[in-house]
C-alpha cells in the first residue's frame, strides 16, 4: 500500500517530489490495470460515493473524476451546474454546502468560481475534498496529468525548457503546472503572453524563490524553436474584467502546421482544453501534438488520486 499524506488535494503546492512519484507509480498501475480489464482496481472502491459538485462548465474534468470513480467500482453522485442546480441557487453558503454532503459522500470533487473555495471547504470538510479548478486559482489535477505526459514522453522531467502560451494570468493551469515544475532542476519556463495577460507576480517570486529560472516573451515564434514542451492556453474570455482586454489579446497565438514545423522533432505540444483557435485542427495529425492522449492521462491521474485519498494514510 503506498504512502499518502495527504487528506485533500486543493493546490499544487501540497506535493513534493515524493508524492509526485507515488500519484505517478500509482497512475501507471491504473493505466495498466485498466489495458488488464480492471484485474487489480476495478472493485477497489466499492460501496464508496464520490460527490461531484461543479459551479463552473467542465468536459475533462467532470467525466475523468467520474469515469475515474466508476472503474474503481466506486458509484457517483453528481451535479453538473451546482451554480443552478444545487441549493447555492437559493444562497446556500459553500460552508453549508460541504457540510451536508459530508453526510452523503466519502468524497468530494469540487470546482468553483472563486479561488481558494476548494481550501475553504477541505477546512471544514471531514471527507476529502479535491479541487477541481477553483477560478483564477489553481487546478492541481490537471497540472498532475500534464507532468505525468511529460514524464510519459521523456522519462524525465529535469532540465526541459517549457513555453506556456496564452491566457497567464487568469489561467490555472499554468500557475499549477509552474508551482510543480520547480520540483525538477535544470527547468527554464518561457512565459508567451499578450502583455495584458502575463504570468501574475506571485507564481514569478515563487520561481525565483525556487531558483528556476523564467523568461516572459511575446514572440512565440522565437520561442518554438528552443522548447521542448509547447504548453498552448485558451483566452478565456469569461475570466476578464477590463473591458477590451479580451479583444486585445484573443488571437494572438495560433499554432498552425507551418509554426509547428519550426519545433524540434521530440517537442510536444500540450493543451488542457478547451481550445478555440490556439490549436489549428491540421496539428492533430502531428505526432507531436499530445493534448488528446494528456487529456486521456487525466483519467489515470484522477484514479489514482481518488484510490490513494479513499485507501492510504
Ligand atoms: N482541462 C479542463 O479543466 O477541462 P474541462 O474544463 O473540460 O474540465
Amino acid at each position: 500500500m503506498a504512502e499518502f499524506p495527504l487528506k485533500h488535494v486543493y493546490e499544487a503546492q501540497q506535493f513534493d517530489r515524493n508524492l509526485l512519484d507515488t500519484v505517478f507509480q500509482v497512475a501507471n498501475d491504473m493505466k495498466q490495470d485498466m489495458a488488464d480489464g480492471g484485474k487489480r482496481y476495478g472493485r477497489a472502491l466499492n460501496n464508496k460515493i464520490m460527490a461531484s459538485l461543479f459551479y463552473e462548465p467542465s468536459t475533462r474534468t467532470r467525466f475523468s473524476f467520474e469515469a475515474a470513480m466508476l472503474r474503481l467500482g466506486g458509484n457517483i453522485i453528481t451535479t453538473e451546474n451546482a451554480r443552478e442546480f444545487s441549493s447555492a441557487a437559493k444562497g446556500e453558503s459553500l460552508y453549508d454546502s460541504t457540510r451536508i454532503m459530508n453526510g452523503y459522500a466519502d468524497i468530494i470533487v469540487m470546482r468553483h468560481h472563486e479561488a481558494g473555495s476548494a481550501e475553504k471547504a477541505a477546512r471544514v470538510s471531514t471527507v476529502p475534498v479535491i479541487n477541481a479548478g477553483d477560478g483564477a486559482g489553481q487546478h492541481p489535477t490537471q497540472a498532475l496529468l500534464d507532468l505525468f505526459t511529460i514524464k510519459d514522453h521523456f522519462s524525465e522531467i529535469s532540465n526541459l525548457k517549457v513555453a506556456m502560451v496564452g491566457d497567464l494570468k487568469y489561467g490555472r493551469t499554468v500557475r499549477s503546472l509552474s508551482y510543480l515544475l520547480t520540483k525538477y532542476s535544470g527547468i527554464k519556463i518561457f512565459y508567451v503572453s499578450p502583455p495584458v495577460c502575463r504570468m501574475e507576480s506571485d507564481i514569478k517570486d515563487y520561481l525565483v524563490k525556487e531558483g528556476v529560472p523564467w523568461v516572459e516573451e511575446t514572440d512565440l515564434d522565437a520561442v518554438l524553436p528552443q522548447v521542448d514542451c509547447v504548453y498552448m492556453t485558451r483566452i478565456q474570455r469569461e475570466r476578464f474584467i477590463v473591458p477590451g482586454d479580451y479583444d486585445e489579446a484573443a488571437g494572438k497565438y495560433i499554432l498552425t502546421i507551418e509554426k509547428v514545423r519550426r519545433m524540434k522533432p521530440e517537442t510536444i505540444i500540450m493543451h488542457p482544453l478547451p481550445r478555440l483557435d490556439e490549436i489549428s485542427q491540421e496539428v492533430d495529425d502531428d505526432p507531436r501534438a499530445y493534448y488528446f492522449e494528456q487529456a486521456r492521462n487525466g483519467l489515470y491521474i484522477r484514479m489514482a488520486l481518488l484510490y490513494l485519498l479513499l485507501t492510504a494514510g
